[in-house]
């Protein structure tokens, strides 16, 4: 297979960048769309040109590091797949792809497709975590998990922190991230402890690092590539929402609501 690419080429975050063409030839359909760009690599780097920058590790999916907009589209066409899981049977011999970075305010670029994602790190390190001593681990049934809870908290713990969800949103929110990281707490028993004050804690870091609020427009939960449901921002909401009614600077200001339990 053959195809004409359209990559984003930025040499680093103060240079202007620029689509540049490519064509890439001898690309085999089982080869991923990373795979394509490490051939691309080769020709450019054989004939003595700068080979493209772009992330990845573990290239199975797992990892999270793969973070490219295909033809406008956070990791590609195929939904609940990650650009290294994406293989290049899904395109048409001869098509042209445009492949940019992320694009939001607090993902830096740092080269071509490579952007600085360590604000996600800084919002799991504001509150999502237990910090509380558990002592030695206990006999399994002494702690019992509903299968409903520990499903959901499986569910919500498949977040590889790609970025996906921000790069997709036209607010550039991270709501999916920061809720599935807390959702995944939220639902075990280790989690209770600190559930209300590691929403509060986890918001206001996300405020901080300059993503913006969610405005229910679901493409966060179209394009992430482990299928996190939005189901988990509500649940976020509302325990935002608790933290906030039971702080006494907020009690102050605001009318009391009441939060069936
Ligand atoms: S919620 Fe989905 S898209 Fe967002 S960081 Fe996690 S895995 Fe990636
Ligand atoms: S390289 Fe690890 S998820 Fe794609």
């Amino acid at each position: 297979m053959r195809f004409t690419l359209h990559v984003w080429r930025q040499k680093s975050a103060s240079d202007s960048g620029k689509m540049v063409r490519y064509e890439v030839d001898g690309i085999s359909p089982i080869m991923s769309f990373l795979d394509m760009l490490d051939v691309l690599n080769e020709q450019l780097i054989t004939r003595g040109e700068e080979p493209i920058a772009f992330d990845s590790d573990c290239r199975e999916g797992i990892c999270g590091t793969c973070s490219v907009m295909i033809d406008g589209v956070a990791h590609g066409p195929m939904r609940g797949t990650t650009a290294c899981q994406l293989y290049m049977r899904n395109f048409r011999d001869g098509q042209e792809i445009w492949v940019e970075p992320w694009r939001a305010r607090p993902f830096r670029i740092i080269r071509d497709l490579v952007v600085d994602r360590r604000s996600l790190d800084r919002i799991i390190e504001a509150g999502g975590y237990v910090s509380v001593g558990t002592g030695a681990a206990p006999e399994a049934n002494v702690l019992p998990v509903s299968k409903e809870n520990a499903e959901t908290a499986f569910q919500a713990a498949t977040c590889i922190g790609c970025g996906a969800c921000v790069a997709a949103c036209p607010n550039g929110s991270a709501m999916l991230f920061v809720a599935a990281k807390a959702s995944h707490l939220a639902r075990l028993p280790q989690g209770q402890p600190e559930r209300t004050r590691r929403a509060i804690l986890m918001v206001e870091q996300m405020d901080a690092e300059g993503f913006g609020s969610c405005g229910n427009h679901f493409d966060c939960e179209a394009v992430c590539p482990k299928e996190i449901p939005v189901q988990f921002i509500a649940e976020l909401n509302r325990d935002f929402l608790k933290a906030a009614l039971t702080s006494r600077e907020f009690r102050m200001v605001s009318t009391p609501i009441q939060i069936e339990e």
